[in-house]
């Protein structure tokens, strides 16, 4: 995006898009808002979209297509086997990260299905930056583990470190030779690292990690969800890498790993996902794993409409001024917050802001989920949507106690073309409210709890009748109509 100059206006990030279709929005009165909140079990998945005025809970399966994704659509060729979509999006992946052979699969958590599928075995440490839950819960569920050794310093919610989502390496190395490498089935990057807030990993570093697993013959995988935002971000922020092309930035990431996987859901604006493959061996080793799992292997699960949007999806993330409205837009919401003083994850990452629950709710202990009770609050104060991602996103230890996460983070998600500024204004005023009135806000407690991704389906209840007390607050300033 240039950055556009401005005659006598303060800078502000400009939409490089204009709209045309547009889906009405309604803002239900607050004390509806209580009542939705409490039917879901305070759990922001379980509220009904059209409840909701502002959706910040993804950045998944809910980016605005161009028109030109959607025009590609109709051409859309429809076969069980040897669909022409499936060759043309082969050859744009081909084209963009150099690697031929591709495996397609429904959306992300499916790539890691069968990547844990093929390569984890019971006791099997998978090395990470960070972990994604999806990643996570399929390593465990057949007996692997994780470690996640994203440097200390990307875990300080305020910072301005430019790649907070960079991978230790020492730890790394000692890592390894404390497992063996035989034990170490791959070694897992994730760009735009999602759970600490949506941090960057540098070249650099990537560069380095894979040099250390290559030393080892450990296989290297990048999770490439979120490439985009961090392809953004190796450009603004990386010393001798602001002249590259996002193209050639692409290729020079992806020569360094033998497996790329994505959610198309994210990267690419469109909802499917796919495994790229550099070694012809290794790809066969998988292939039957995608008619088993997902379809045939020219479809893997997806529609082929969506496919063809996808394709076109891929060539526009290579654009400088599509990728970078969504860390633009972060950015602007996040500095404002931090002037306000709001406790909010520095610097601004992609695919959201993040709020510091467990500063901004430092008086709900962590077993009440300050995240989640911080969500269900920022519904109340406005219908804004936003994720938990921090204990409430965790699993519990075999021994059934609880694992605290290091982070408990309200995202609130801008998924990419979607909202304008004014929409941003709207939802910086009222996490601004919110945090005047934070005192108000008290924890959760599960009445169902799910033993797996527990997040996504468990109800909860209000520790008290916080709910009310914080609508009535919030009438007695904007109305009971607002
Ligand atoms: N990897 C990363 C980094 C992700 O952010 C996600 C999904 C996945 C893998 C799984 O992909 O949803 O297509 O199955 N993140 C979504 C989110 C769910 O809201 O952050 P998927």
């Amino acid at each position: 995006m240039p950055e556009i100059k401005f005659y006598n206006h303060e800078p502000i990030p400009m939409e490089m898009h204009k709209v045309k279709i547009v889906q009405q929005l309604t803002l239900l009165p607050v004390d509806e808002r209580v009542k939705r909140i409490k039917d879901a079990g305070y759990n922001t998945f379980q509220l009904h979209n059209g409840d909701i005025f502002m959706d910040m809970l993804t950045d998944s399966g809910v980016n605005a297509m161009s028109d030109n994704m959607q025009s590609a659509m109709l051409r859309a060729d429809d076969a069980y086997a040897g669909s022409e979509t499936f060759y043309r999006m082969q050859k744009k992946l081909e084209e963009i990260f150099g690697i031929h052979y591709l495996l397609p699969a429904h959306q992300g958590r499916a790539c890691e299905n069968i990547l844990t599928e093929r390569f984890v075995k019971p006791g099997n440490c998978v090395i990470m930056n960070y972990h994604f839950t999806t990643a996570k819960a399929h390593i465990t569920r057949v007996g692997g583990r994780v470690e996640e050794l994203v440097k200390q310093e990307g875990l300080e919610p305020k910072s301005d470190l430019p790649f907070k989502g960079d991978i230790d390496l020492e730890a790394l190395e000692a890592c390894i030779k404390k497992e063996t490498p035989e034990n170490v089935p791959f070694i897992r990057i994730e760009s735009g690292t999602n759970l600490i807030g949506g941090q960057p990993v540098s070249y650099a570093n990537m560069k380095a990690a894979t040099d250390i697993a290559k030393k080892y013959g450990i296989i290297t995988v990048m999770d490439a969800s979120l490439l985009q935002d961090n392809l953004y971000f190796i450009k603004k922020r990386e010393a001798g890498m602001e002249d590259k092309s996002i193209r050639e930035l692409t290729r020079m990431i992806a020569d360094l790993f033998d497996i790329i996987y994505f959610s198309g859901r994210k990267f690419g604006f469109a909802r499917g996902g796919g495994i790229l493959v550099r070694d012809e061996a290794m790809y066969h080793s998988m292939e039957d794993l995608v008619p088993m799992f997902e379809g045939f292997l020219t479809y893997g699960g997806m529609s082929v409409k969506e496919m063809e949007a996808m394709t076109v999806g891929f060539d526009e993330s290579m654009d400088m001024d599509v990728i970078s409205q969504g860390p633009q837009f972060v950015d602007y919401c996040v500095r404002k917050l931090d002037e306000y003083g709001v406790p909010v994850i520095t610097p601004g990452g992609g695919l959201g802001a993040h709020l510091n629950a467990m500063e901004f709710c430092a008086h709900i202990p962590q077993q009440e989920y300050p995240a989640g009770a911080l969500a269900a609050a920022m519904y109340i104060a406005g219908g804004i949507r936003g994720m938990e991602r921090g204990t409430l996103s965790e699993e519990r230890n075999a021994d059934g106690s609880e694992r605290f996460a290091s982070m408990e983070l309200l995202r609130l998600a801008f998924p990419r073309r979607v909202f304008t500024l004014s929409q941003t204004e709207y939802v910086i005023d009222r996490v601004e409210w919110l945090y005047d009135h934070r005192d108000l806000i008290g924890g959760l407690r599960f009445i169902h709890e799910p033993k797996t991704l527990r997040f996504f389906t468990g109800i909860l209840e209000a520790t008290s009748d916080w709910p009310e007390k914080l609508a009535e607050a919030y009438k007695a300033e904007f109305g009971a109509d607002q």
